[in-house]
This record gives C-alpha cells, structure tokens and sequence, in this order.
C-alpha cells in the first residue's frame, strides 16, 4: 500500500488529500477562496497566497487527521510546481518541501493540468466507521475500485486557464493534438458571465442561468478551426459582446447593472429586456458543441478506447450529457464534480503514478507559473 499527500495551490483553493495506491480518497480537504475574490470579480492573486498562507496548515492537518494517518505512514508528498499563479504556488511548494525535509519524506513536483486528468483514477473511499451497534456491518475489505481508465484515450482538459486535447498512451505518455488559441473555455464563461452580470466563478452561474433559457435563441457561432484540433472561444465572447451591447443600447444601461430588472427568458426575446438566460444557454451550447464535436472527431481518428473529462469546465452538465451521448459508443468516464474543480486528490493521485516509476524531486524544487504539459518532468 502506497499513501501519498497531495498538496495543491496553484489558484484559489487551498487543498490537501490522502490518497492510497493513486485510487482510493482517505480524505480530501479544499479551503474555496471564492467568497474572497467575488467581490473582485476574479481571482486577485496577492489576496490568494496570502490567504494560503493562512488556510494551508489547517488544510493538511485535516487531511491527515480525515485519513487517519500519521507522517511515518506517508511515501511521498506530492505537490503542483506549476502551472497557475506564482504567489500561489510558492505556498504550496514551500510548505511541501518543509514537510519532506522535516519528516524524510520523497518530495514529487506535479503538473497541475496533468493532474486535472487523475480526477478520473480517483474511489472514494469506504464509509468512516461509526459507533459499535447502531452502525450498520461494514465489509472486512473495501469494495473493489472500478477499473482503471484504458490506454490509448483522450483527454480533454477544459479549465480556467487551460483547454487541451490530449492522447495518452501510458501514464506521463502523451501527445498534445491541440489547445486554445486564444481563451480557455473556463475562461470564456467567466468572461461572458461578467458581461452578462452574472458574477464569479462564471461557469456555474451561466449554467444556471442557461437553465431557464433556450439554446437556439441566439446562433452564436462556432469556431471549427478545420483541419485541427485546436480551439478558438474568443469569436465567440466577442459575438456575445455584440449581442449585449446591442441590448443594452435599446435599454440605455449595463447588463451587468440591470441585470434583476431587466432579465428575461420569455421567446422569442424581447428587445427592451436583456435575455440573460437565452444568451447564456445560447453561448453554453456553441462551447460544449465545439468540444464534443472535435473530441469526437479526434477519438474516430486516433481509435481512442475511452474519453476522459478533466478540469473545471468538466463540472457542466451539458458538456457531461452531449460528451457521453455524442461519443457512444465510446466510453465517456466523468469526474464528480467536486473532483473536476481543483482539489488535492488528483495531485496525490499523479504523484502517486510518478512515484512508483522512481521520479522524485530534489529539495531545490522551484515553481514553474508558465509551465506546460510534457515539455520537462518537475526537477
Ligand atoms: O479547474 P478549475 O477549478 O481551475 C483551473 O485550474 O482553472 O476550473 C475553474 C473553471 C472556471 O473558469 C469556472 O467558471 C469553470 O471552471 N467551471 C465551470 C463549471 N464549474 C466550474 N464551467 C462551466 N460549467 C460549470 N458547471
Ligand atoms: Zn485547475
């Protein structure tokens, strides 16, 4: 049995997970900074390391004390070095070498979008044991895990910074097929939920949103990049910018001002209301039907035997509905949604594959903000 710790704050969460054989969650804790940024409407970076700085140690002591574990029964520390922010980073890193140097244990640096991917390794655990006689029976061994995910297969890394498609031939094995040109798809619904007033983070706003509106009320369009698979979303931000301003220049104000006044979902829409859920169910279609039309494409080309979802965009119920259905009858495998937004039981999950293949990191560990996928392993 092989226990790692995760360590992750390359954004605005501050997590820790224990995580047993890269599979099995003993425990998970995530300190979200959201309410923090809110009013910033985005992630303010100096305000996020030092909250890290605040929340770190509490997060790994309850990680531990969730899992049950001691320090002796660690084998390694993993921890992201990069990409995200540098401030950040720094936190996590320094705080994961203290621990390795003070307890002796191997340090693994990890990339945090490789990372993003192991959200679909991951078990949780069996249930914590209650009291004696009221408990219900728990089974001597824990259930089986699920089988792991099959090589060759795809991933589709869909995050605040990051949208690429990736083939994985073995663990650390992969070929970048394409990325983002422009906007991450995360950040695009960021972008487009602050343009309609809808707030932060963007992609769960929009979402609901999108619920009460249709999808075919606005054809916003679709950046095909043919002959790629590569990525484009800033066309799109910039058509719904359009259709705001068209709006808001019947209305004379600011979605983002008026937005309980003025929204509507009626149909067709009206010119004198923002139509707030049309235009987010309308955006939301144009993303989702790009990355399954090209994850599609991209899966019949490379004979992929499974499509894995990763990264917090990956939390959306429509890209996880159209993904699966678009797909059949190739496998779609779908994190739960608390393990596709950043948390440390991918970190230790990735560190734990890196670890059993000998790689570890020396105490000279530095952070990497820009880092990307496969150009050098952590140091
Ligand atoms: O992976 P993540 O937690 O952080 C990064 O590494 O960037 O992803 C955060 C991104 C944000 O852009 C957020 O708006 C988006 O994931 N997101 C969603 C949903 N939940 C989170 N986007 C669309 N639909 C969602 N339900
Ligand atoms: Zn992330």
């Amino acid at each position: 049995m092989t226990l790692v710790l995760g360590i992750e704050t390359s954004c605005d969460e501050t997590g820790a997970a224990v995580v047993e054989n890269g599979r099995r969650i003993l425990s998970n804790v995530v300190a979200s900074q959201i309410d923090l940024h809110k009013q910033y409407g985005g992630v303010f970076p100096e305000i996020a390391s030092r909250q890290h700085i605040l929340t770190i140690v509490p997060v790994i002591q309850q990680a531990m004390r969730d899992a049950g574990v001691d320090w002796r029964d660690l084998d390694a520390i993993a921890v992201t070095y990069g990409p995200g922010l540098a401030g950040s980073l720094l936190v996590g890193v320094n705080v994961a070498k203290a621990l390795a140097f003070a307890h002796d244990i191997p340090l693994v640096g990890v990339n945090h979008i490789e990372a993003h991917v192991y959200a679909n390794w991951l078990v949780p655990t069996r249930p914590a044991p209650t009291d004696l006689g009221s408990a219900p029976p728990q089974p001597a061994e824990p259930p089986a895990p699920p089988p792991e995910p099959q090589f060759p297969l795809l991933a589709l890394i869909v995050s605040g910074g990051h949208t690429e498609l990736l083939l994985m031939t073995d663990h650390g094995q992969f070929k970048r097929l394409g990325a983002t040109i422009d906007d991450a798809a995360g950040e695009a619904f960021d972008k487009v939920a602050r343009l309609l007033g809808l707030g932060f983070p963007g992609g769960p706003a929009i979402q609901q949103a999108a619920s009460r509106g249709s999808a075919e009320a606005f054809q916003f369009p679709r950046a095909w990049l043919k002959g790629t698979y590569d990525f484009s979303f800033s066309g799109l931000k910039t058509a719904v910018l359009h259709t705001v301003r068209k709006y808001e220049a019947k209305i004379g104000a600011p979605a983002a001002d008026r937005k309980s006044k003025l929204v509507s979902s009626q149909t067709p829409p009206l010119m004198h209301t923002i139509p707030v859920p049309h235009i987010a169910a309308s955006f939301q279609a144009a993303v989702v039907d790009v990355l399954v039309e090209k994850t599609r494409q991209a899966a019949e080309a490379t004979k992929a035997r499974q499509v894995l979802l990763a990264g917090g965009v990956a939390a959306n119920a429509l890209l996880r509905k159209e993904m699966t259905a678009r797909l059949a009858p190739v496998p779609v495998l779908v994190p739960p949604p608390a393990l596709c937004t950043d948390n440390a039981a991918p970190i230790a999950s990735l560190g734990y594959f890196r670890f059993t293949r000998g790689e570890r990191s020396g105490h000279d560990l530095d952070v990497n903000p820009n880092l990307r996928l496969g150009v050098a392993p952590a140091p």
